[in-house]
């Protein structure tokens, strides 16, 4: 797997100038040649090599949210790679003031060589894509989070030394998180399981896209109402917040997904070698137990440290 970075099939893909903003976007070829990117900079990094593919490169990185773990990852990563990333928020810009996203990315497209942004609309992100004239990435929709879900596959990956013919289980709100997870794992040959409450499960939208998906890709995509069934027999159980970013905490759903919380009882129905994930931040206690967050299945850390590895990976085949 290390290494096949310089291997010919995957040096015939050329990504330079796409996007990075919907995993549907992307075929297996594709995703694979972005996997092994990641995997090859983590083990040159580790081994202290320099890797400065891009530098003198510029990233805009526009947050309408709150972050930690993508702020961080994309800004550091951009330094590994010899380049420079710029932290905008609206009430520093003039986005703050109204300026529209069309003309922003016609600004920012003019000075830089890709944009990363956080976003609330997934409309505002197409946007961005349409308009800047540079690669964009998508650092989180209310739709999607791509980025993540790259991450989480390169650790499945280092855990489980594969993909195709896992069995992955999500259970909790069905959200950004999820609806990346249906769309990236599909398409790496993995059987996917949502398991959440009704009224929390995937869109009629998204969820008609990802079965045609599976369909293609000899895969199964299952919706459950019960967390016990969602998780029997699987290799991978991950969770999210009850309420992401923006969304009201209402406490008809905390009850409902309360019924979903991954602890001790939840974890011994899947295998017994199972992976518990977290995209991070977690709420202990609520979506999932600190003891299992804290303990031996739980691999919610290397998650966070593998966004770091996985965005170098996208950057250096996109700019
Ligand atoms: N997982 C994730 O995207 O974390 P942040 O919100 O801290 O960026
Ligand atoms: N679903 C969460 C993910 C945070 C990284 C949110 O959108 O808030």
């Amino acid at each position: 797997m290390i290494g096949a970075i310089e291997s010919p099939e995957v040096r015939l893909l050329n990504l330079k100038g796409r996007n990075f903003v919907d995993l549907m976007d992307f075929e297996i070829s594709e995703l694979r040649h972005f996997l092994e990117t990641g995997h090859d900079l983590k083990q040159k990094q580790k081994r202290g090599e320099p890797h400065e593919l891009l530098k003198g490169k510029s990233m805009a990185m526009i947050f309408m949210k709150s972050s930690t773990r993508t702020r961080v990852s994309f800004e550091v990563g951009m330094t590994q790679l010899g380049g420079h990333a710029l932290f905008l928020q609206p009430s520093g810009t003039q986005l703050g003031r109204g300026e529209t996203i069309a003309d922003t990315a016609q600004v920012l497209g003019r000075y830089c060589d890709v944009i990363m942004a956080r976003v609330f609309g997934h409309e505002e992100v197409t946007e961005l894509a349409k308009f800047a004239g540079v690669p964009v990435v998508n650092g989180l929709s209310d739709l999607l989070h791509p980025c993540q879900i790259m991450a989480d596959m390169m650790t499945i990956e280092e855990h489980k030394g594969k993909l195709e013919g896992l069995k992955i289980a999500y259970v909790g709100d069905s959200n950004n998180v999820s609806n990346s997870i249906m769309q990236g794992c599909t398409i790496m040959g993995m059987d996917v399981t949502i398991g959440s409450p009704k009224g929390y499960t995937p869109s009629d939208d998204i969820l008609k896209k990802t079965s045609a998906l599976s369909k293609t890709h000899g895969t199964t995509l299952t919706v459950v109402n019960d967390p016990s069934e969602a998780v029997k027999g699987v290799d991978v159980i991950y969770t999210d917040t009850f309420f992401s970013m923006g969304q009201e905490r209402l406490k008809e759903k905390e009850d409902a997904l309360m019924q979903f919380q991954v602890n001790d009882t939840l974890v011994g129905k899947a295998k017994s070698d199972v992976i518990v994930m977290h995209c991070l931040p977690a709420h202990r206690d609520e979506e999932l137990t600190s003891k299992v967050m804290d303990g031996p299945h739980s691999v919610v850390f290397d998650q966070a440290e593998n966004r770091l590895h996985a965005q170098k990976g996208i950057l250096a085949l996109i700019v």
